[in-house]
């Protein structure tokens, strides 16, 4: 049974970076989920409509308290934070007595742990039901396993993957990836070996997964490169049923064929589109799909909130509008 009705409080512990400003832009549209708390340790006592233009207008952040998050705990709280953080926070709030109803974990440092439900709502929705810690996969292995899922089974030796990213990616702290002047006119390939998301992509395929980014001077966007084996004999039409019937119920994920999708047509949504299906008429055996999604929407925030709906009992959409 839907609750869609009943209002749950939610707080964004990273709200001022680039993943925590989407949630709370898309929390705007949310009928039933009230942003109530706000932690950022640089912008703290400042509105947060003030300065992300979005979210409720009688709020501001407020700092990493573990005492005073305990003391107006929200039912969900999500983790927005850089790498490395999610476990010495918990243990923190743990001791200061917050029990939010539910934690979201947006880093990837609960990916591989088995206390923590990992999900992309389209290929596990089921592990939701009553979760109270979800680790919300990252922005590559989303698009990697959207595009690899539906047509694993035919596959016999390991996919190899090619992923551009724009330059939001690697977050809002200065680095040389995310550094526009460096970046300009170009793409900069990182990270040829041992991506976080090449392991976790593997991991929750169950297979290995070969991956290669490349960053783009773009702002956000991802556009993702499968290139695996199939049968021989397999043709387009049959790798795109795999989709189609992969994806009959989900709204988020278009499956276009064989035309290539483009990047332009996700960004600032929801969606996946899978498209640019091929089979290589001179070598056997040899296909590609590429997957396009929004690094910041699809590859975090919207996604975050896909499992938070699905985890409260709400509609999976609800607040989404693909
Ligand atoms: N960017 C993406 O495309 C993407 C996609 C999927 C997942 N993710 C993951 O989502 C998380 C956030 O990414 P992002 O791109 O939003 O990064 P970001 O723009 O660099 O923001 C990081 C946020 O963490 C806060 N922060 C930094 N140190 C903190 C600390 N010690 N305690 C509490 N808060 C702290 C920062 O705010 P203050 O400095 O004001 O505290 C800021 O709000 C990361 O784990 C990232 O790997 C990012």
């Amino acid at each position: 049974m839907s609750t869609d009705t009943l209002t749950h409080s939610i707080g964004i512990v990273g709200a001022r970076g680039y993943v925590g400003r989407e949630l709370i832009a898309l929390l705007d549209q949310h009928p039933t989920l009230r942003l109530s708390l706000a932690v950022s340790t640089t912008h703290t006592g400042q509105s947060i409509r003030d300065v992300l233009d979005a979210g409720p207008p009688d709020l501001s952040f407020t700092d990493t308290d573990p005492v005073s998050i305990a003391h107006d705990c929200p039912d969900v709280l999500v983790l927005a934070m850089p790498n490395g953080r999610t476990h010495s926070f918990i243990d923190t709030l743990d001791r200061a007595g917050a029990q939010p109803k539910l934690i979201i974990d947006l880093s990837a440092d609960t990916r591989f742990d088995d206390n923590w439900i990992y999900t992309i709502p389209e290929l596990h929705a089921e592990r939701l039901h009553n979760a109270r810690r979800i680790a919300n996969p990252g922005c590559y292995a989303t698009a990697m396993q959207l595009v690899l899922a539906p047509v694993l089974h035919l596959t016999a030796t390991t996919p190899h993957c090619f992923g551009v990213s724009g330059y939001s990616g690697a977050g809002s702290k200065p680095s040389p990836r995310n550094d526009t002047s460096l970046l300009d006119a170009g793409i900069t390939p990182y990270a040829l070996a041992g991506h976080l998301h090449e392991k976790e992509a593997s991991a929750h395929l169950y297979r290995p997964v070969r991956f290669a980014p490349s960053v783009a001077p773009f702002f956000r966007g991802i556009v993702l490169t499968a290139l695996f084996d199939v049968p021989d004999g397999t043709t387009v039409e049959q790798l795109t049923d795999f989709y189609n019937t992969a994806y009959t119920d989900s709204p988020c994920i278009d499956c276009i064929g064989p035309e290539m999708p483009r990047v332009q047509d996700v960004v600032n949504t929801p969606s996946a589109i899978i498209g640019g299906i091929t089979i290589d008429p001179a070598i056997p055996g040899r296909a590609g799909a590429v997957c396009v999604i929004d690094n910041l929407l699809k590859g975090a925030a919207s996604q975050a909130l896909q499992n938070i709906n699905l985890a409260l009992n709400l509609s999976p959409l609800l607040g989404l509008a693909p």
